[in-house]
């Protein structure tokens, strides 16, 4: 998250550049003056061309570059856009969407750049034409205090949202993910949790509202767009649907004080008997508290945030958990809006204009996997993660327990179906800084081996995962006639969504049943002999 170009980035920005002007020339089986004809549409829609960077302009590799978190898609040979169209204005998103459409160029929508598998901005089909629609000039964030309101730009992060909500109001909050810099169209349509889950849901079940540009380049609200469509867009994935500009938000409450600790325990402090013990208790907390766990190295960080104050925690603590042993010494008395400095950076003292950072350089090569733990896992089993996690110290597991307000929201009210039954998420995460085919595919290796070491223990049938943490291991569309395959779609379909993915498939099919916006995990149309009476 550090915002200071280094020489590597630089360097970076640099390949990019040799690599843009390698691919304006090379693009195989694309007839050229069909992208003219795309950049040309986009000016006699009045974008401005200062807005429409191409490969042959200085500013492509930079605006390219901008908003992506993981090294492992800007290596040469990764799949360019022919154009990035930075919006300003609702008209220029509308404008792209129009254009693509008449020229053949399809639109990959772009909020905060943070899709775990680059879909944002890359396409893994080298054939296909497309632009990035690059949403982050889109980040108004309006906050009305006394309805307890707010409308945000998708572009914004979700850092900006909490500083605008946290200036706005002393007690007022709103339940989203713990990085300040992914960005609010991309989170939200894949449901987005965080430390306010367990009181107040996800953050897409806080939406009231949205604006987007739907297939046909139309402006929607939710009165025009339907419930359907307003029911996919909040949980089934960004991308399928159309691009939301933005989100009206239900904005939450918070008491003034808040409570937060960290607590770490080593393997040999009986950190594995903790996270056993842990999987029972903490879904079934009191829903103002949170009790996360980050696994890594040779130790178990347990972290908590509580709708309250510390002499409250503490004797929760003491009572549900004493093997912990929290004590008050463990508190620190915050603001909500401290809370997320607190989670982002482990410093509840650092300046809240760190919520602003956008980041400007990745600086990271990462891979993750995720899963859902409906069984507390055995203790035996955590006990052979930590060679795991010795072997290799660049990975780490993260809990994030559910129940309260989680489990109490039905799995077909939206399309996130991972609610009761479910004790946690679980994540597995590995990031690293060395550049190389052999530190990739080790990294990789180690990821989906440690995942392959826990199927016993989790969710079957399907094995099932969080939309937001993208997995292309989960498998990838398929094209048959000119639309994505509903039953090929549907073998990572189901892993994400259970049975929202045909309600899903069934909107699509009355939204954009062309398949203008798709991309190697988007949501199919579902074929029109399957029906479906109650949209
Ligand atoms: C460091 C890090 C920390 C994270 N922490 C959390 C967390 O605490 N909790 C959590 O739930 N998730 C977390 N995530 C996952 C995050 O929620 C997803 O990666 C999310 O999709 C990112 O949104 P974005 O706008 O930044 O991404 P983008 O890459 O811009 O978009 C993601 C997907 O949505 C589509 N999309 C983007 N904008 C729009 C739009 N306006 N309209 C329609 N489709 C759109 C894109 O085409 C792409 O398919 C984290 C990710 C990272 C990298
Ligand atoms: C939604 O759009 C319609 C048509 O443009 C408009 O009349 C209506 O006021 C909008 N609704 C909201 C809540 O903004
Ligand atoms: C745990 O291991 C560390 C490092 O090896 C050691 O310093 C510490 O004394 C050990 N603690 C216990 C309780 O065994
Ligand atoms: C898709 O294919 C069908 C039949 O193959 C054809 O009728 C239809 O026009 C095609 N649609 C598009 C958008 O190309």
């Amino acid at each position: 998250m550090s915002t200071t170009p280094t020489a590597a980035s630089r360097l970076l920005v640099l390949i990019l550049c040799t690599l843009a002007i390698s691919c304006s020339s090379g693009i195989a089986g694309f007839a050229a003056g069909d992208d003219d004809a795309f950049i040309r549409c986009l000016a006699a829609a009045a974008v401005p061309p200062r807005l429409v960077h191409t490969p042959g302009s200085a500013s492509y590799a930079p605006t390219l570059v901008s908003s992506i978190r993981n090294l492992r898609f800007v290596t040469p040979g990764t799949p360019r856009p022919l154009a990035i169209v930075a919006a300003a204005e609702a008209g220029h998103a509308q404008a792209a969407v129009r254009c693509g459409r008449r020229h053949g160029v399809r639109v990959r929508a772009r909020s905060g750049g943070h899709d775990y598998e680059g879909l944002s901005y890359l396409s893994l089909d080298r054939r296909e034409r497309f632009a990035v629609l690059d949403l982050a000039a889109l980040r108004d964030v309006r906050v009305d205090a006394d309805r307890a309101e707010a409308w945000v730009g998708s572009g914004a992060t979700l850092g900006e949202l909490y500083y605008a909500v946290g200036a706005a109001s002393r007690t007022l909050a709103f339940p989203a993910g713990v990085c300040p810099t992914v960005g609010v169209g991309g989170h939200i349509s894949g449901g987005g949790f965080g430390t306010l889950m367990r009181r107040y849901g996800l953050a897409a079940d806080n939406v009231l509202d949205a604006v987007l540009v739907d297939a046909d380049g139309r402006l929607l609200n939710r009165t025009t767009m339907g419930e359907g469509l307003f029911w996919a867009i909040r949980g089934g994935g960004g991308e399928s649907f159309g691009v939301v500009l933005s989100w009206k938000l239900r904005l939450v409450r918070v008491p003034e004080t808040v409570t937060v600790f960290t607590i770490r325990r080593p393997r040999n402090q009986s950190a594995t008997d903790l996270i056993t013990k842990w999987q029972e208790i903490s879904p079934s907390l009191p829903r103002d508290v949170i009790l996360r766990v980050v696994v890594q190295s040779q130790h178990a960080q347990f972290e908590s945030l509580f709708l309250g104050r510390c002499r409250r925690l503490a004797r929760l603590m003491r009572a549900r958990f004493p093997e912990l042993g929290m004590t008050q010494s463990d508190c620190e008395e915050i603001t909500w809006i401290q809370s997320t400095v607190y989670f982002a950076f482990y410093s509840s003292s650092k300046p809240l204009e760190l919520l602003l950072d956008r980041g400007t350089e990745p600086d990271r090569y990462f891979k993750a996997k995720s899963d859902y733990v409906q069984e507390p896992i055995p203790r035996h089993a955590w006990e052979s993660t930590w060679p795991w996690l010795e072997e290799h110290d660049a990975g780490l597991l993260i809990l994030d327990p559910y129940g309260g307000e989680m489990a109490r929201v039905s799995p077909a009210a939206t399309p996130f179906p991972h609610r009761k039954g479910n004790l946690y998420n679980l994540q597995y995460y590995s990031f690293w800084f060395e550049h190389g085919a052999e530190t990739l595919e080790r990294h990789l290796s180690w990821v989906r081996g440690l995942y392959g070491e826990m199927e016993p223990y989790v969710s079957k049938n399907p094995r099932t995962g969080y939309v937001n943490y993208r997995d292309m291991d989960l498998g990838r569309n398929e094209i048959e006639g000119n639309v994505t395959s509903y039953t090929k779609g549907k073998v990572w379909g189901e892993k994400y969504f259970r049975g929202n993915f045909e309600r899903l498939a069934a909107v699509k099919a009355m939204v954009d049943p062309d398949d203008f916006f798709r991309n190697e995990q988007s949501i199919p149309p579902l074929p029109a002999a399957k029906g479906w009476s109650s949209i």
